[in-house]
């Protein structure tokens, strides 16, 4: 079967926070990571099955939504888990807060990696918890986690840390020795290890395999919570449908705990989609995962031959979203210039990079959009 990722869905007018966000102007956003293709055909077929049925009650998933997950997690990373051990969320950004409630006190310290994915940061903030973060180093060509420097920032008040793997927004798939020795890290720190892996099913460099955090060993599995979801790889944030995996049962009920009453169940058409993702859609992720890769080639080819002072500073492994460097353009501002010119970028500052210096750009678009959105970039420099 094809996959037509090619042919524009309007989205304008409709329930998108993507679009919404310039509603009336005319800005290409490509900023919040969803992207402008329709779910896979298998997702949608499956949603209108449980439609057909016009009722929609509580919802509890059937047996056959957590052995899906099971079977995926085993197929694809050789990951053996137990249903039990699944813990659902309406979102993972709800997983991080909880996991810092129910790990840390108030005043107490998650240490991260930046420039990160902003709710890492947000997350302990917003029950008084303290983000401590530590920057990566660039060392030649590639990000690299700055072990001193990690080490300094640990404190007897340090309680989480908060892993990004595949990392957003510098797109590196993390390999085995940089896992075992973040692991050594959290274990001889006593730390909870939060490893979100909701990147894991689009990694880009075919040479490379997702590693799951609490596969490593025994030892970290017992101290690590595992975040996954089938929303960014099969393009269904809006159903709310995600998971913690915690293999170790006290860890599990201590984090179940900080949810309790307060954090919303998964509706009815998640459970379906996720079901239907894990299942059925294998095909369609092979084939979007060519066209990212057409895309990110695009993107590097186009900023070497049209735009060299922005650079992709890194190999981009993993996810649809590139980290670009800006800070050769010398502009204050640069969300604000090129949103006057048509194009609604990520501003680097909120990842935690220093104001004026990187912004993101979402790739999850049509190779249509992305062309227009370069020749705009273009002309605003020119
Ligand atoms: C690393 C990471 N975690 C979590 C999320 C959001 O997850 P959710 O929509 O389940 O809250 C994103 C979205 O871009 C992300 O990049």
């Amino acid at each position: 079967m094809t996959f037509d990722f090619d042919t524009p869905v309007p989205r304008a007018g409709t329930d998108s926070q993507k679009w919404q966000k310039y509603a009336g102007r005319d800005v290409l956003p490509m900023w919040v990571a969803d992207m402008d293709f329709k779910s896979p055909p298998a997702i949608t077929a499956a949603i209108q099955a449980r439609v057909a049925q016009g009722i929609y009650g509580y919802a509890r998933p059937v047996k056959s939504t957590p052995d899906t997950v099971v079977a995926a997690l085993e197929q694809r990373y050789g990951w053996k888990i137990e249903a039990s051990w699944l813990v659902w969320l309406p979102g993972l950004v709800v997983g991080l807060n909880v996991a810092a409630q129910a790990f840390a006190a108030v005043g107490e310290e998650v240490l991260t990696l930046t420039p990160v994915y902003p709710p890492f940061m947000s997350a302990p903030k917003n029950s008084g918890r303290v983000p401590v973060t530590v920057p990566f180093s660039l060392e030649a060509g590639r990000w690299r986690i700055n072990w001193d420097a990690l080490e300094c920032a640990v404190t007897p008040r340090t309680k989480l840390f908060f892993l990004c793997n595949p990392h957003n927004p510098i797109a590196r798939v993390w390999r085995r020795d940089e896992l075992e020795r973040l692991a050594e890290f959290c274990l001889r720190h006593k730390l909870v290890l939060c490893s979100d892996e909701i990147h894991c099913d689009l990694i880009l460099d075919p040479a490379l395999r997702h590693i799951a955090t609490a596969t490593l060993s025994p030892e970290i599995a017992a101290r690590t919570i595992t975040f996954m979801a089938p929303s960014k790889t099969y393009n269904i944030p809006g159903l709310g449908t995600s998971l913690a995996i915690i293999s170790d049962p006290a860890l599990r009920a201590q984090y179940v705990r900080a949810t309790a009453g307060i954090v919303a169940e998964v509706n009815t058409f998640g459970f379906t989609a996720c079901e239907a993702a894990y299942r059925d859609c294998e095909d369609w992720r092979q084939a979007l995962l060519a066209y990212l890769r057409g895309n990110r080639d695009y993107l590097l080819d186009f900023l070497v031959r049209e735009l060299p002072a922005i650079t992709v500073e890194a190999p981009m492994e993993a996810t649809y979203l590139a980290w670009l460097n800006v800070t050769a353009l010398g502009l204050k501002d640069p969300i604000a210039h090129f949103e006057k010119h048509g194009v609604g970028l990520s501003d680097g500052a909120f990842f935690g990079a220093p104001k004026g210096h990187y912004v993101r750009i979402n790739l999850g678009c049509t190779r249509a959009t992305l062309t227009e959105a370069l020749r705009r970039m273009k002309t605003a420099l020119a």
